[in-house]
């Protein structure tokens, strides 16, 4: 037996928001997750119960809070649940962190959503949470429980680097992305390009210019996510357009939303490769879709929190940041 279960009882816990992955981190810790009863009443109303005794469990709980809201009020009832259960530690996992890119006021009259949900996290009775690529690195300061952030270049970039693509070119798709893109361009032993990219409505993409020499060269777009895939579809398109050999993307968390398969299956891309932050629908999943699993690199950090070591020894890239659009 692994000396982690000799240390103490660690529980891991689901919403319904991405149930594989928590198997898949339940049989990577050997430990299996542990039932939660999560139902709907007839009005759609969320009740939740820990099936098994918490108390004094390190309690884990992994759910992206990804749209529908209901996932999000799903962690926030199962950390209550755990907390009135007399857990020891309560972890929320929060592979994906929605409402991340609503993290400034950038117009009058909107909302802080990033800070909001990380004040709903706290106050639920969470001690500390375990996230993969904010959308914005600082969203780590919008807590005031310890946060560990851990990046998804390492499983990404290792993928990359088994295609041996000769005289890469990292793309960042839009400015704010340039930062991340340059971590890949270091790991893949790349040069970098920037997408100036304008939005002139919410959810359109278009690409203004490409700063860097993409002419004959494989190129791999990293983004930290794919929504309606319009910023990555309109990338592909001017990078063919400018004599890019190959064009290959990447993106942590495929949100998927409304048309992207259909924009995606039509691009010009080789491969667009993805994690499983979010469960993907098979309806939002397409033929040259390649998803990596997150579960071995959220297994170790679940492991060594749970023994009180440092997770940095996952941090095997230099930080990257990502400022700017949305
Ligand atoms: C922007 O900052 C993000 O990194 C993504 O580029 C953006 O959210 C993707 O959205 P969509 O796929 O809808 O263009």
């Amino acid at each position: 037996m692994e000396e982690i279960f000799k240390r103490g009882p660690l529980m891991l816990l689901t919403g319904r928001a991405n149930e594989p992955l928590c198997q898949e981190i339940g049989n990577s810790l050997e430990a299996g997750f542990e039932g939660a009863t999560v139902r709907n009443f007839a009005d759609g109303e969320i009740f939740v119960r820990i099936d098994r005794n918490a108390r004094g469990r390190d309690v884990f709980i992994v759910q992206p809070t990804v749209a529908p809201a209901d996932y999000l009020m799903e962690l926030l009832l199962l950390i209550d649940a755990a907390r009135r259960a007399s857990a020891a530690r309560i972890t929320a996992v929060v592979p994906y962190y929605g409402y991340g890119r609503q993290d400034r006021k950038d117009q009058p009259r909107v909302a802080i959503g990033a800070k909001l949900v990380a004040n709903l996290i706290t106050a639920a009775g969470a001690d500390r949470l375990l996230g993969i690529d904010f959308h914005q690195h600082q969203i780590q300061g919008f807590f005031d429980i310890p946060v560990d952030h851990l990046y998804a270049a390492p499983v990404l970039t290792d993928y990359f680097r088994q295609k041996k693509l000769q005289n890469l070119v990292v793309v960042a798709p839009d400015v704010g992305s340039a930062k991340m893109a340059r971590g890949f361009a270091n790991r893949l032993d790349g040069e970098l390009a920037i997408v100036d990219k304008r939005r002139p409505a919410p959810n359109v993409s278009e690409v203004l210019n490409i700063v860097g020499d993409v002419d004959g060269r494989p190129c791999l777009l990293a983004d930290d996510m794919v929504d309606t895939g319009g910023t990555l579809a309109s990338a592909v398109r001017a990078l063919k357009e400018r004599g890019a050999a190959e064009v290959y993307a990447c993106a942590t968390h495929a949100l998927l939303s409304g048309t992207a398969r259909d924009k995606l299956s039509a691009a010009p891309l080789e491969e667009m490769v993805v994690t499983n932050t979010i469960d993907i629908a098979e309806e939002r999943r397409f033929d040259r879709l390649k998803i990596l699993s997150v579960a071995p690199l959220l297994s170790r950090a679940i492991k060594y929190i749970h023994l009180n070591e440092s997770v940095s020894q996952l941090f095997d890239t230099a930080p990257v940041d990502k400022q700017g659009d949305t």
